[in-house]
């Protein structure tokens, strides 16, 4: 991870394919250089200390897709794409101690770091590829994500699988994604983003290039069925699809969410699943 990367500026957008190699580091050097205004402009919503799910706000607390907080306290739980750990470091406020974050970008983890100086709440946190987990098999009772990693892998079988190497017989995960419908519309919170102009069957990537053809932002579009039958082949089963509603208190616009667009379309989705014993 100690590769000097770069930040020329796009000079492209292509949809293409991007192996999961590419894909990585492309999430690297995005997330490096994007992690302060991505905390600056997002840090309010997402809280120090606070799980939400995706910019719908459905948050943990309510949701309780991970069980019962009391109910994990011994519970051994991964947040794979942590970003600055929001999410874990909730679960650890909430009694679980045991909680380990990893997220591609050390940036995003340094933000972490200074979250848990400010809070005095911190997480034990690794900079790893979630395509490649350094951790041993059935290390961990509950796998989570929220928007972390997954919508940026392009095999979601083999990412899938690698979770559920780690995950123990009878354990659960449960990670959010943009949800797949809005692959087929323009990434635009007003009226224009209302009006379908993509296939939804289209899965090649979305690419954001250098003017050398290098990959400097990719993200992956896997339809429903493709993520369900991921699911299934990894292991797993599927337990909840949660599609969250646009609540009428939230006001904000996060890049193509919107109020306008929430009312609509779907924007999240959140797959429960559970590892067979
Ligand atoms: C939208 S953020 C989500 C993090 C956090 N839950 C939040 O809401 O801010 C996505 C995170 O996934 C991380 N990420 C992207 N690709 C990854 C990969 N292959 N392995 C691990 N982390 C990855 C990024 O570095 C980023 O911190």
């Amino acid at each position: 991870m100690s590769e000097d990367l770069t930040h020329p500026s796009v000079a492209r957008i292509a949809r293409r394919g991007a192996d999961p190699d590419e894909s990585a580091r492309a999430s690297r050097v995005w997330w490096e250089r994007e992690a302060d205004e991505y905390q600056a402009e997002h840090g309010d919503f997402l809280r120090d200390v606070g799980f939400v799910w995706g910019p719908e706000g459905l948050d943990e607390e309510k949701a309780r897709l991970l069980g019962d907080p009391a109910e994990l306290s011994g519970a051994r739980v991964l947040e794979v794409g942590c970003g600055a750990g929001q999410c874990g470091r909730w679960l650890r406020a909430q009694g679980v101690d045991r909680v380990v974050g990893v997220d591609v970008s050390l940036r995003q983890l340094q933000h972490g770091l200074r979250i848990d100086e400010a809070t005095g709440c911190s997480l034990a946190t690794a900079q790893a590829d979630a395509q490649r987990l350094p951790f041993v098999d059935s290390a961990f009772d509950v796998v989570c994500s929220a928007y972390g990693a997954f919508p940026f892998v392009p095999d979601a079988v083999a990412a899938l699988r690698e979770v559920a190497r780690v995950l123990r017989p009878g354990g659960r995960l449960a990670f959010s994604v943009s949800h797949p419908v809005r692959w087929c519309f323009p990434d635009d919170p007003t009226g224009r983003g209302l009006t379908a102009t993509e296939s939804y069957f289209d899965r090649r990537a979305y690419v954001e290039e250098d003017d050398e053809g290098r990959a400097l932002y990719v993200e992956h579009h896997h339809t429903v069925g493709d993520w369900v039958r991921a699911i299934t082949a990894a292991g797993l089963s599927l337990i909840d699809l949660v599609e969250p509603e646009w609540p009428a208190d939230n006001e904000q616009v996060w890049g193509g969410w919107s109020p306008l667009r929430g009312r609509i379309l779907p924007g999240t989705a959140i797959f429960v699943a559970r590892k067979g014993d």
